[in-house]
């Protein structure tokens, strides 16, 4: 197939790699020529790249944080064909699908999709295509979705190694994009903000190094990604809150049986995601 990369940062650059290695023709537009050139120079973007050969491209993949990808839409509109799948990679979807849905030309299905896997790193020299072996895959249709797309997307999944694929609208993709990725990131850097102690440094083990690796963020995306879905993210974290007083009290009323039972269903649920 031939395929279209809108943003070559770490997920664009990193799905470039991955769908050049599986031999279909990539071409791409960034930002940033340099990092376009360098993709051309490593082999993985054909070597006659235009911003053009989006019109000759079987499938657009927008990977730009959400509002440049509309951006980019509403500028580079003409370009788009009838007969086209657009799908894109964003970490939110509610707002971001609605707005496409009503730029896209019509003839053009539009399926979205949100790939469960990254980096604390960013851009370009970041891309690993082996981030995405066994990462759960979630397909986000829209009004525009077409009879195909959930075949070509499941093609574009399995060539990339992704593991799990699961199907929902928008908003239930960002309620729980909410909970297991915007929360996680949450909680991260406000336990690292939480730390008043010089010596923290030397005292850390592996909890809390593997607790606050995504403190290391990119702060410019997930602040964007957290007002996009503010109502979902609000909700999680009342609910979190919720949780983490209810163990302040158990400890404060010294329940032990409490304390021990809480954090065994913590454990119960949390193994049986590791099953299958
Ligand atoms: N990172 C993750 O963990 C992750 C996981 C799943 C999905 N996603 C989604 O993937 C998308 C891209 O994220 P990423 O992590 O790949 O980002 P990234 O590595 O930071 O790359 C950002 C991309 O956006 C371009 N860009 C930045 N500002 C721009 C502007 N004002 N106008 C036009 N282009 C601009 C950059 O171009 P330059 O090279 O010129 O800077 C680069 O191509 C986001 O929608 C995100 O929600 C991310």
């Amino acid at each position: 197939m031939r395929i279209f990369i809108v943003g070559l940062g770490l997920i664009g650059a990193s799905y470039a790699e991955g769908l050049h290695l599986k031999g279909h023709e990539i071409y791409a537009y960034n930002r940033s020529q340099n990092k376009v050139e360098k993709a051309i120079a490593e082999g993985i973007v054909e070597k006659d790249n235009d911003l053009d050969k989006l019109t000759i491209c079987d499938i657009v993949i927008l990977s730009l944080y959400p509002k440049h990808n509309i951006e980019f839409i509403q500028k580079y509109r003409y370009l788009f064909k009838r007969g086209q799948l657009v799908t894109d990679v964003s970490g939110t979807k509610t707002w971001m699908v609605k707005e496409i849905e009503n730029i896209l030309p019509e003839g053009i299905t539009y399926t979205s999709h949100h790939p469960m896997a990254g980096k604390e790193t960013s851009g370009y020299d970041s891309k690993d295509y082996r981030i995405f072996e066994n990462a759960n895959f979630v397909i986000v249709p829209s009004n525009k979705s077409g009879k195909k797309d959930i075949l070509i997307l499941n093609q574009i999944a399995n060539e990339l190694s992704f593991g799990k694929i699961l199907t929902v609208d928008p908003k239930t993709h960002d309620q729980l994009i909410a909970f297991t990725s915007q929360l996680t990131h949450i909680l991260a850097v406000t336990l690292v903000n939480a730390d008043h102690y010089d010596e923290t440094k030397d005292a850390t083990g592996d909890s809390y190094r593997d607790l606050t690796r995504i403190a290391k963020i990119n702060e410019e995306m997930w602040t964007e990604l957290f007002l996009e879905n503010k109502p979902a993210l609000l909700g999680v974290i009342r609910d979190f809150q919720n949780e983490l007083q209810y163990m302040k009290s158990l400890l404060l009323s010294d329940e032990k049986e409490a304390i021990m039972a809480y954090m065994k269903s913590a454990k119960e649920k949390r193994k049986s995601f590791d099953k299958d």
